[in-house]
């Protein structure tokens, strides 16, 4: 099966994407559609059979939930029992954008969607096409990340067709995602609400809706969370080469520790953001600004294109401890679990 890209840079090829992509979702396909944070993996949330070939395709374990995507507050109502005063005003400061909010289900989304749980993910995506779709489709999209269970997710149509491109039949191609890294996932059936997955929203912001949220600092805590969100196991969004994050005060300190890996220079890579080393290949050293927003933004794409070479040992230099880049660290912590 040789997979559709549909580019969407013009108003009628927009137009056009939007109602292909909705006329198989409402025959019961999975198509990859581009979201802000990462490329999802789209099937009818209220079509349990739909869902079954998402898991099929990502190999991923049934025991993990998948996310439940929407296009307007109303249509988040449809898919909970209750929508308390809460999630009015997470939603108010955060929809449409990278935020997922965990809440009772309502009777209508299948077992498969919430894995057999009583809660489900939540949320309004702020990419243009993913509105467009699910308005197009008046259903909500239940989507994972569009790549192989425990890989590392997309941020382009490129990165998708690598992964699944023998698997689906279409790809809609909308850019590189804006965000980079995938939602915070925000439980709020507890109270104090917990984040079960960080993300480029990050504690503070929350704690500036409702005063108190519960983080993941803690080893308990994360124990406790990976069982509320298998998304959070340990092993997850790994790159095929080994990762590490290290410090390094000058290129001799580099140099020392690189070699305790015992790996030839022309697999090591590096991704930098101040310090920038001169002993490698420059196609080895990848420089991403310092700014939590922008390296989110590119992470994904390097670790898929040092794969891509055949990197075994990538090297990321330590992030600094600013809240803003929580999410990112939560990333490359499980990258090198
Ligand atoms: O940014 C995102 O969230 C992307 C885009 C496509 O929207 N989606 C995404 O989905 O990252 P996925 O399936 O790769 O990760 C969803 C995470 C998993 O860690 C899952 O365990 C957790 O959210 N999750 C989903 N529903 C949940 C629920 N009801 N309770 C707890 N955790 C849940
Ligand atoms: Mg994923």
């Amino acid at each position: 099966m040789a997979v559709e890209i549909l580019p969407t840079h013009t108003s009628e090829l927009f137009q056009k994407a939007v109602r292909r992509a909705a006329e198989l979702l409402r025959a019961g396909e999975v198509v990859a559609l581009p979201t802000e944070t990462v490329y999802g993996l789209a099937a009818n949330a209220l079509d349990k059979n739909a869902v079954a070939k998402i898991f099929q395709i990502k190999g991923r374990p049934a025991h993990n939930p998948i996310i439940v995507h929407v296009a307007s507050n109303e249509m988040a109502r449809d898919c909970v029992k209750d929508f308390p005063n809460l999630a009015e005003r997470f939603s108010k400061a955060f929809w449409p954008g990278p935020l997922t909010l965990v809440l009772p289900r309502a009777e209508t989304i299948p077992n498969l969607v919430t894995a057999g749980g009583e809660t489900v993910g939540v949320r309004w995506p702020s990419h243009p096409f993913m509105q467009a779709v699910i308005r197009e489709c008046g259903f909500p999209l239940a989507a994972p990340s569009a790549n192989l269970s425990n890989q590392v997710s997309p941020t382009s149509a490129a990165h998708v067709r690598a992964q699944l491109g023998e698997k689906i039949s279409l790809i809609v191609d909308g850019g590189q995602s804006q965000v980079g890294i995938e939602s915070t996932v925000l439980d709020l059936t507890v109270s104090p609400p917990r984040v079960l997955r960080p993300g480029m929203i990050h504690e503070e912001s929350l704690a500036a809706v409702c005063g108190e949220i519960q983080s993941l600092n803690s080893k308990v805590q994360s124990r406790d969370s990976a069982l509320r969100s298998p998304g959070l196991l340990e092993k997850h969004y790994s790159p095929k080469a080994k990762l590490v994050v290290m410090d390094w005060t000058d290129e001799a300190d580099l140099g020392a520790k690189i070699s305790s890996f015992k790996f030839q220079r022309s697999v090591i890579h590096l991704i930098v953001h101040t310090k920038i080393p001169a002993g490698f290949a420059a196609e080895n050293v990848c420089v991403i600004p310092h700014d939590a927003e922008a390296f989110a933004r590119a992470l994904y794409g390097e670790l898929h294109r040092c794969d891509a070479a055949g990197a075994k040992l990538i090297v990321v230099e330590a992030l600094p401890s600013a809240s803003e880049w929580s999410g990112i660290a939560d990333r490359l912590r499980r990258a090198s679990a």
